[in-house]
């Protein structure tokens, strides 16, 4: 990554202590034909500037419902936000209008998602796509919007990053379109990149480069990142922070060296068990040798003659019923 990229894309947040993300105790229920959803339920989490916290849960845990309300996105007009504070940057989201979420949305907290396809326009070229959304943002004219829409492309390490401008989504890899998305998401230099789940749809190899980026994008850019996953694996490769959800409620937290090598909860000790996903080569640690043990947890699992689990696997009985009161 050049300087002039750093300079064209950096969070500007460093040096304060307020954090760029402060949850606190957030509440949302879904109120069903079944009856109340509590989707989230009393949940605090942080996300400190230039910080990678991973947030960690089985499949219906409420993962997703939290990171999509920091944009207001949760989609649904059966969604009520009964209780808490979503603090951006010190400032309460959820005193916010829409027209200024809508201006918040891309331009200071960007998101990356688990489908790449889905958040592409199929029928539009993927650089129009990026300059659309640089010009929602900037005021900027369409060439030096193709300049910085070129700048995200070569940051994300999108081969041939010119000519890729006039492809449609259809004409690039899975991996290569997340790495769009990526661009998109980070094309405005946001201070927050929420990425749920971003390499669920992607091989064990592609998955390990769109992580390897991220954790490049953090480090060079400084852009924090709230990391959702199902993967200890992918926790111990990038996070230094680590909540952990469970039917709509956090049920640990800490630093990922505390929970990867004594988790408290047994839920916790449960989700580690099952293997992680992300494949990782002993010469590509991310990890400082301090955190060694984390890997070790890693490799153990890696080499265990266990079947692979996924842990959406987990305690999918209880699921079923989760957080439901009728
Ligand atoms: N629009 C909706 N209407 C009703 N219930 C919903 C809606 N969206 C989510 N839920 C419920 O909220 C809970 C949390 O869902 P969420 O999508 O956040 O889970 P998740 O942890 O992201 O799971 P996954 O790992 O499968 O993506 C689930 O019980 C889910 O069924
Ligand atoms: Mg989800």
């Amino acid at each position: 990554m050049s300087t002039t990229d750093q300079q064209t894309l950096s969070a500007t947040d460093e040096g304060t202590d307020v954090p760029v993300l402060d949850i606190q105790d957030l509440s949302i229920e879904f109120h069903t034909d079944g009856g109340i959803v509590h989707a989230v339920d009393g949940v605090n989490l942080t996300v400190q500037v230039g910080g990678i916290l991973g947030l960690v849960g089985e499949s219906g845990s409420g993962k997703s419902v939290t990171a999509l309300s920091i944009l207001g996105l949760i989609g649904s007009n059966r969604a009520k936000i009964t209780s808490g504070k979503i603090l951006f940057r010190g400032e309460d989201l959820l005193t916010k209008t829409e027209s200024q979420m809508r201006s918040l949305r891309g331009s200071q907290i960007g998101l990356v998602s688990q489908n790449a396809l889905s958040a592409l326009d199929p029928s539009f070229r993927i650089g129009d796509q990026l300059v659309e959304v640089i010009q929602l943002h900037q005021k900027v004219d369409k060439t030096r919007a193709r300049k910085i829409a070129l700048e995200a492309l070569e940051i994300v390490a999108l081969p041939e990053a010119k000519r890729r401008m006039r492809a449609y989504p259809h004409e690039l890899s899975g991996g290569q379109r997340q790495r769009v998305v990526i661009a998109i998401a980070l094309a405005c230099r946001p201070a927050l990149l929420l990425a749920d789940e971003p390499t669920t749809a992607l091989d064990a190899t592609v998955q390990k480069q769109i992580i390897d980026l991220l954790v490049e994008i953090n480090k060079e850019l400084g852009t924090a990142i709230l990391m959702v996953t199902h993967d200890f694996g992918v926790v111990a490769h990038m996070c230094q922070n680590v909540t952990v959800m469970r039917k709509g409620r956090v049920v640990e937290s800490g630093t990922t060296a505390q929970i990867l090598t004594a988790p408290e909860h047994p839920y916790t000790q449960g989700l580690m068990n099952a293997v992680p996903r992300l494949q990782l080569s002993a010469g590509e640690r991310a990890i400082p040798r301090s955190q060694r043990r984390l890997f070790e947890f890693r490799e153990q699992s890696l080499t265990s003659a266990e079947p692979v689990l996924h842990p959406s696997e987990l305690g999918s009985t209880e699921l079923e019923s989760n957080n439901v009161a009728v």
